[in-house]
């Protein structure tokens, strides 16, 4: 039904009965009288693809957001019929098809428990105006069902009750609600009754998605042209549902750098040079670690992409150079916008390949964006991308910079309603030539891809680093991202924690905030509170405009500097720990954040929680939101839980009252983690890691932890060279034992563990290493243990027992 949308102008059409059904190795084809065509393919157990057409014939099947490592293939698929239904039945999921009206429902194959099943199911209208359809598709809500994911949304985790837009959107100073802004992921996670699946409508088109807000008990997508298109992904856990999600459109190609995962600094703009310097040689004159320092638009030539305002930065390659010897990896923004100058070579060469996106009638697409008058590089031309790959050569390889800032790619046009380019606008799409309706939301992408592969190129043998503001389904793959323009509130420090939460949950784990806000300016508490929350997201970096004032760790005086080095501090401590996520993220496709429901979907509590998240698998962390806390509440989830600050034990599945004063905030550990971390960098590789510091947080009974590292950067991990080490832990009354499985040819630099034995319930009477005595008296100080990396099992045995 799909009401009070600008788009019900004339009626719905809906299939008929089906006449016919086909198959053909794992797709099915239904048709119905009156020449709907459903095909569902069988993509995996857990994954089903269901594709309309209401013209009999379908599409040309391309996809930006698939990638083509997705897994395929199945242990089951038996087809069975009665008067009713087709019954299609994997190991995972059970879809029975309507013979009547062709709509679909789907069970748990397990306990034939209901999941999900369509309210009105597909249904279309035909556009009078650019042809094609309007494809519509409505489900029933499940009750008490809750729904999360679908990208950069600026609102609370539960998306019931609302409707949202997919339009990648340039959106200086957004606010809560504010939508469409910059990322386009039409992917939403379902929960009921403990059980979670996924939707990913794969459609560029401007599309929309309803849950529960038109009417109560139905959810609904739709999209103003191409194909109803969607895949269907069962859990029933909701890792495994964004795993899925992440195995259909992709992982990181590759790990970061390391040092991408340290803290970033960055202003619009920093130059000359030597405010360059100052400002690096400040980070290091206040011992506060950073690794990464950015160039905003004024380091070019008049905004031209690939060229350098010589009067400020007169010799780049010296500057990166002596950057780097500093610890600091320069990272340069490029914009799509090249500026129409018969003299610059960039323009010249593009005009002369006939690269730039056209209108539909011809003339070049016109738009200003911070050059001027520009024309556009059409990305989706495979031949275009590669040649804005070729470009990165003299950034990269000659001039040493280490990272690319993809910016205004939605594409951000200035002066123009809807701020982007006329639907007219014609793009290659990869040989299946469209206008911009269709193109526009993966317009950025395209270019973070581009740009990811001049990367990839020549940074070689190290690791690409890309950043994008725009983004649709399967940009992880790529690039990192940032939420784009906030601002310096703290209703903006609550949105950057929910918008990285969501965008984790929507398969994209690389991602921070403008640390401190864009627009405007905080003051320090805001600030310290900021970086409290920012140490926590994958990508870690403050930035602001530059308008309002000074945005670095030291503009708000000693006590906020300090404050802000703790905490930078800390994230470099933890980067093994931040690092080992990373790693399952791009290998499993587990969140690197993970929202309280995405931690225990059982727990009904954690279905309306915001604030809490799980950092990694052991960590709990909670910002403090807002001016003069002391302290807040926060649901703390089942389990017993180890402060971060005193080590002082909590049960969870409670509300609690967390003291946090300005230098403090919520953060616990997870009874039985092990927590690697390293020791206080100012930049990542400034000292060789002479030993491994492990936390140990007793717990009764047992408990697993990874630690997975390698060299850091390049590509030799892919070839076996990483050292990946799982501890299981198991604690009783008076022992605890670690055992230590070893994988990978990466030899570590240290040869020892320093342990920290947190919350042991008895005293050390002996210690075992492999079945052997250690003394004591060399090897134990207080709690702490120092022994060897290549232990197998240690076994710590208690005097007594302290009654806790
Ligand atoms: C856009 C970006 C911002 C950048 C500015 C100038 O507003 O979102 O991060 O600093 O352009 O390049």
């Amino acid at each position: 039904m799909i009401l009070n949308t600008e788009l019900e102008l004339k009626g719905n059409l809906f299939p008929t009965k089906i006449i016919s059904y086909k198959k053909d190795v794992d797709t099915l084809y239904f048709t119905s009288e009156n020449g709907v065509v459903l095909q569902i393919t069988v993509q995996r157990d857990s994954i089903f693809r269901f594709r309309f057409t209401t013209t009999s014939i379908f599409e040309n099947d391309f996809s930006y957001a698939i990638t083509k490592y997705a897994s395929r293939g199945f242990n089951q698929l038996d087809i069975t019929e009665n008067e009713k239904y087709y019954c299609i039945q994997t190991s995972k999921i059970i879809c029975k098809v309507s013979k009547l009206d062709m709509r679909i429902s789907l069970f748990d194959a397990v306990d034939n428990y209901l999941i999900c099943e369509d309210e009105l199911g597909f249904h279309w209208e035909e556009s009078h105006e650019n042809g094609g359809d309007i494809v519509k598709m409505s489900k029933m809500s499940q009750i008490g069902e809750s729904y999360y994911g679908l990208g950069d949304k600026p609102v609370q985790n539960n998306l019931k009750g609302k409707r949202f837009e997919n339009w990648v959107t340039d959106s200086y100073a957004y606010g809560r609600d504010t939508d469409p802004i910059y990322k386009a992921i039409p992917f939403y996670v379902g929960l009921h009754d403990k059980k979670a699946y996924g939707i990913f409508f794969d459609n560029t088109f401007r599309s929309f998605f309803d849950f529960c807000h038109e009417r109560r008990n139905v959810t609904s997508f739709w999209a103003q042209g191409g194909e109803m298109n969607y895949y269907f992904m069962y859990g029933p856990n909701m890792v495994d549902v964004v795993a899925n999600y992440t195995d259909l459109t992709g992982r990181p190609h590759q790990l970061p750098p390391l040092w991408a995962l340290g803290y970033h600094q960055c202003k619009w703009s920093y130059y000359p040079e030597s405010k360059v310097k100052e400002i690096t040689n400040t980070f290091r004159e206040l011992k506060i670690p950073c690794d990464a320092i950015y160039l905003d638009i004024d380091y070019m030539e008049g905004f031209r992409c690939f060229t350098w305002n010589k009067k400020y930065f007169p010799d780049p390659k010296r500057m990166v150079k002596e950057l780097l010897d500093n610890g600091f990896k320069t990272i340069a923004i490029i914009d799509p916008g090249i500026k129409i100058d018969k003299d610059y070579s960039v323009f010249k060469e593009a005009l002369d390949k006939d690269y730039f996106c056209k209108r539909a009638d011809g003339p070049y697409m016109k738009g200003k964006v911070w050059p001027g008058e520009c024309y556009f590089p059409d990305f989706t031309n495979p031949k275009v991308r590669e040649w804005w790959a070729g470009l990165f050569k003299e950034l990269i390889e000659d001039i040493g910079v280490k990272g690319v800032w993809n910016d205004m790619n939605e594409p951000a046009v200035m002066d123009v309603p809807g701020k982007t380019f006329p639907d007219d606008v014609r793009h290659d799409y990869d040989g299946n030539h469209c206008s911009h309706r269709k193109a526009h939301n993966i317009y950025g992408m395209q270019m973070a891809r581009a740009t990811y592969h001049g990367l990839k190129k020549f940074s070689y043998p190290k690791r690409p680093f890309v950043i994008t503001r725009a983004a649709y389904a399967g940009t992880q793959r790529y690039t990192s991202t940032w939420t784009g323009d906030n601002v310096a509130t703290w209703e903006h420090l609550s949105i950057a924690n929910a918008q990285a939460q969501r965008m984790c949950m929507s398969g994209f784990s690389f991602v921070g905030s403008d640390i401190g806000g864009f627009a405007e300016q905080p003051n320090g508490e805001l600030y310290a509170r900021w970086i409290q929350l920012g140490i926590f997201h994958p990508f870690c970096r403050t930035h602001s405009s530059g308008d309002h004032g000074d945005q670095e760790p030291w503009a708000f005086g000693d006590n906020i500097t300090d404050i802000v080095r703790k905490f930078i501090e800390i994230r470099y401590q933890l980067l093994p720990y931040l690092y080992t996520a990373f790693w399952r993220y791009a290998t499993e496709g587990i969140p690197i954040l993970k929202s309280l429901v995405l931690y225990d979907q059982a727990d009904a509590h954690t279905h309306y929680r915001n604030d809490e998240f799980i950092f990694g698998e052991k960590i709990l962390a909670c910002p403090i939101t807002e001016p003069n806390a002391k302290g807040r509440r926060m649901y703390v989830p089942e389990g017993n839980w180890y402060n971060f600050w005193d080590n002082s034990l909590i049960k969870g599945g409670n509300e609690v009252w967390v003291d946090a004063d300005l230098d403090s905030m919520p953060i616990f550990v997870k009874e039985g983690a092990i927590i690697p971390k390293y020791p206080i960098q100012q930049y990542v590789g400034e000292k060789q890691i002479g030993e491994l510091h492990l936390d140990v947080f007793f717990k009764f009974g047992q408990e697993k932890s990874q630690v997975y590292e390698d060299a850091e950067d390049g590509f030799d991990y892919k070839k076996g060279r990483f050292s990946l080490r799982n501890f299981n832990l198991l604690g009783k009354e008076d022992s605890l034992t670690i055992q230590q499985f070893r994988s990978g040819k990466f030899i570590t630099s240290y040869e020892t563990f320093e342990i920290n034995l947190i919350g042991l319930p008895f005293e050390i009477r002996k210690v075992e290493v492999d079945n052997v005595k250690i003394d004591l008296s060399s090897s134990l100080k207080g709690n702490v243990l120092v022994i060897s990396k290549e232990f197998t099992e240690l076994h710590i045995i208690g005097k007594k027992t302290i009654l806790i």
